[in-house]
Formats: structure tokens, sequence, C-alpha cells
């Protein structure tokens, strides 16, 4: 995951975003939703990072603050612009984040969206959330035209690339790169997407 800070700010006065039907979608038949989130909904990022203390030890070998906050909102791959990226929050019944999105039009090829992160908080793991939030978000890319899916999985978290081979990722090759405080082996993996 090559990912360099952008050089504008996050977009604020997002009111008429919030519209899961333009710019998120809906999970799970509509009991969830993926709606954007942004600066005015840091506090509550925080405390989802908080919460997934132990993804960041893992990955990142440090403890989540906001240097992981802004990083979600302001990253992009290179040649990439602020409106390419969608961070959305997951949204249960209750209205709470229970997890996050991160996703990047256009990279690396034209048609490929760039998964930069999914993070469930740790209670509504291991209930179908994290495949649900996958079709949801293939229903999304497509209809935009995006015909493949790319992400980035470190070595140590066998788990999560499980889960990305469960729903048909393949590694298509791996690199050696520094998150943080933790130089790690990444494996680059795609997904193309049926029309
Ligand atoms: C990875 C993650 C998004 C998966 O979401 P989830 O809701 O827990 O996954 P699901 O319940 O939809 O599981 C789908 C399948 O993946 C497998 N799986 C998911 N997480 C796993 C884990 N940590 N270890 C082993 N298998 C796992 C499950 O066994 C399940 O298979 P099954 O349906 O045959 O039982 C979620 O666990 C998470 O946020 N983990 C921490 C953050 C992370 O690692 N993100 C990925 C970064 S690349």
């Amino acid at each position: 995951m090559t990912l360099t800070r952008a050089a504008s700010t996050y977009p604020h006065g997002r009111g008429a975003c919030y519209e899961p039907a333009v710019n998120g979608f809906a999970i799970a038949g509509g009991r969830w939703r993926a709606v954007p989130v942004g600066e005015p909904e840091r506090a509550e990022l925080l405390g989802l990072f908080q919460a997934c203390e132990e993804f960041w030890r893992a990955t990142e070998g440090r403890t989540p603050s906001g240097v992981q906050v802004d990083e979600l909102l302001h990253d992009l791959p290179p040649g990439r612009t602020p409106a390419d990226k969608h961070v959305l929050g997951l949204r249960g019944p209750d209205g709470g984040l229970a997890g996050v999105l991160d996703v990047v039009r256009g990279y690396p090829a034209e048609t490929s969206w760039f998964i930069g992160l999914l993070l469930l908080a740790p209670e509504v793991r291991g209930h179908g959330l994290g495949d649900a939030v996958c079709e949801g978000l293939e229903a999304f890319v497509r209809a935009r035209g995006g015909e493949e899916l790319r992400l980035a999985v470190l070595e140590q978290n066998a788990g999560a690339r499980r889960f990305w081979e469960q729903r048909g990722f393949v590694t298509v090759d791996s690199v050696r790169r520094t998150f943080g405080n933790l130089e790690s082996v990444a494996l680059r993996m795609a997904k193309p997407l049926v029309p």
C-alpha cells in the first residue's frame, strides 16, 4: 500500500453527501449502511480505532491516535485526488459507528478501486458483516465503472488474508513496506468484478 499524504484537505460542509444511495450504500438489505464520514466524525473514528488497538499494534506496532485518523481521512495513492476517495462509516440499527471502509477510485489502474482499510469493531466481527460490506462495495464500485478491487494485506494478518481469499481475492505479488513503526511484507491482492 503506497499511500502519500494528500496535498489538499478533506472537503468540509458535507451535508449533502450523507445520502447513502448517492455516496454510500446499503448493507445486509439496509439494516446496516455505509455512509460518508470526515472531519466531523474524527472523535468517533478515534474511538473505533482505540477499540481496535490490537489491529494497530499488529500492523503498525503503535497504538491508535489522531495520526491514523488523519491517514484514514487524507492519505491518497499517487496521482489520485480527494474526489477519488470514499471514507465510509459502517452504521448499524443503533446508528453507532461499528466500522470503517476507505476505498479510492482509479488505483493502480484507471478502472481499479483500492481498498485502503476495512476495519470492524471487535464485537461485530465474525458474524458475516465483513462479507456483507464487500458485497455492497462490489455493487457500489461496479455501478461506477470499476472493473477490479485491489488491496494490500499484511502477512502477519493471517485471518484477514483468509477473509479476502474467501471473497475471491488472489495475491498478485508482495512488497516490503513500513507502516507506522513496523516493517512488514504486504501481500497485494486483486479481485476482478464481473459486470
Ligand atoms: C477482516 C474483517 C473485516 C472481516 O469481517 P468479519 O465480519 O469479521 O468477517 P465475516 O464474519 O464476514 O467472515 C467471513 C469469513 O472470513 C473468515 N474470517 C474473518 N476474519 C477472520 C479471522 N480473523 N480469522 C480467521 N478467519 C476469519 C471467517 O471465518 C468467515 O468465514 P466463514 O463464513 O466460512 O466462517 C474483520 O474481521 C476485521 O475488521 N478485522 C480487523 C481488521 C482487519 O484485519 N482488516 C483487514 C485489513 S486488510
